[in-house]
């Protein structure tokens, strides 16, 4: 819907807990030579960015710094500084020159606890600092089998409008991400990710012309070119083949 040329079109890793120095080195060494600067894409330039556990922003940087990957943390704190132990900030996350940060994926909602309310709090809080929450939403099974996925959806992202507001919300990235097609093999298929994704748009209202829409869950080389071909799918975040170069680059080419 609308002019999907005003808006980016990215792949970003989700590399959740996995890695260590070592294989880590190898793996952001390969993005860094697969995706030299500003060479992603022959067609559409595609943002390619990975998200890595936070003890690894700074390898990260060390390893991007100077090719076209950015790179970001999986969780953020609502919080700015203070007595907050454990926690990690925006600020801390730009402090190694990360650009994003993923917020409210449903394993946090689900182990973790968080709200809507929480998430979209800590979405304020990394756009205060200048990072660009990636939100994500998404709905289980069972409330897919009950015909409940656009009122979960729905409700999920009428809390980060009203505590963001439209303007805010413009500047954000949101990923769909069906609970029941994460690291289950099962994609959700082209047509009921495109049918979210307009859904999601509409709801968007004045920012939807901006936001990228990604599409995450059981996102592979085979079939990515058919999900990032649908007219609302602006990109994909990747779990599982986001931490093999040969999964993740020819993944990155099909959003181009
Ligand atoms: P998989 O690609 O492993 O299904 O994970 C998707 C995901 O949760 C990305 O955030």
């Amino acid at each position: 819907m609308g002019d999907d040329a005003l808006r980016t079109r990215r792949v970003v890793g989700n590399w959740k807990m996995n890695g260590a120095l070592a294989g880590n080195a190898a793996l952001l060494g390969a993005c860094a030579s697969a995706f030299p600067e500003s060479a992603v894409g022959a067609g559409r330039a595609v943002e390619v960015a990975v998200c890595v556990p936070f003890p690894y922003l700074a390898q990260a940087r060390d390893l991007l710094s100077g090719s076209a990957v950015r790179w970001g943390a999986q969780d953020v704190s609502v919080h700015s500084s203070g007595a907050h132990t454990g926690e990690v900030s925006a600020a801390m996350i730009t402090d190694f020159g990360g650009s994003f940060v993923i917020v409210g994926h449903s394993e946090r909602r689900a182990h973790h606890s968080e709200t809507s309310a929480l998430v979209a709090g800590k979405a304020a809080a990394a756009l205060a600092a200048g990072l660009t929450p990636i939100i994500c939403l998404g709905e289980t099974l069972e409330e897919r089998e009950t015909d409940m996925t656009e009122a979960v959806i729905a409700g999920q992202l009428s809390v980060c409008i009203e505590v963001l507001g439209y303007d805010h919300v413009a500047q954000c990235v949101i990923a769909y991400e069906p609970v029941w097609a994460i690291g289950t093999g099962r994609n959700a298929t082209p047509d009921q990710v495109q049918s979210v994704h307009a859904f999601l748009r509409r709801r968007l209202g004045p920012a939807g012309a901006s936001v990228s829409l990604l599409y995450g869950g059981s996102v592979k080389a085979s079939n990515a070119a058919e999900l990032f071909a649908m007219p609302d799918v602006d990109g994909g975040l990747i779990g599982g083949a986001s931490l093999k170069l040969a999964d993740f680059e020819p993944i990155c080419r099909a959003c181009a």
